[in-house]
């Protein structure tokens, strides 16, 4: 059974596979059928050989994500300003949804980890808060 979400705007995206015994596993993801949004951008992040890695540490005021691990496992820590959790992400067609003002930190990857996201829009600095302080100020409001 999946640990329950307990941190606001977030909650499971679960993909559809279909897993070819022989040929492999084909997972898919439709924009505004599987996630609430229509997809602007998605970026994959390799390369996580460091186990040192420390990603994320931050919140975004108003795009919507869904990262997915698609390739080993690593954490992810959630934290709305009340509650906070941690994620094992270790299954290929199971995501999480960042919302909107949802601190998060991806950490522990595996070798070869990869992580994939999907966002509501392009990339924009402005959208960001990188400080945790200024975080928590923003969401008692
Ligand atoms: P950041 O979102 O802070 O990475 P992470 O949350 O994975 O640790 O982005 C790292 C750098 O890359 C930062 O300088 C902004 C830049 N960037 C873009 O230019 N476009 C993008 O779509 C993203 C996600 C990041």
């Amino acid at each position: 059974m999946k640990q329950p979400i307990i941190v606001k705007n977030s909650g499971y995206v679960e993909l559809k596979l279909i897993r070819d015994d022989r040929d492999g596993n084909l997972i898919i993801l439709e924009a505004l059928r599987d996630v609430p949004f229509e997809v602007k951008r998605l970026y994959y992040i390799t390369n996580l050989e460091n186990s040192f890695s420390i990603r994320g540490q931050h919140a975004h005021r108003e795009l919507e994500q869904v990262i997915f691990c698609i390739q080993g496992s690593f954490t992810l820590g959630l934290d709305d300003g009340q509650n906070q959790q941690q994620v094992l992400m270790n299954k290929v067609n199971v995501g999480i949804k960042l919302g909107k003002m949802l601190w998060h930190t991806m950490e522990d990857f595996s070798i070869g980890c990869v992580l994939l996201v999907i966002a509501s829009d392009y990339y924009s600095e402005a959208d960001y808060i990188r400080d945790y302080a200024e975080f928590l100020q923003l969401v008692k409001k």
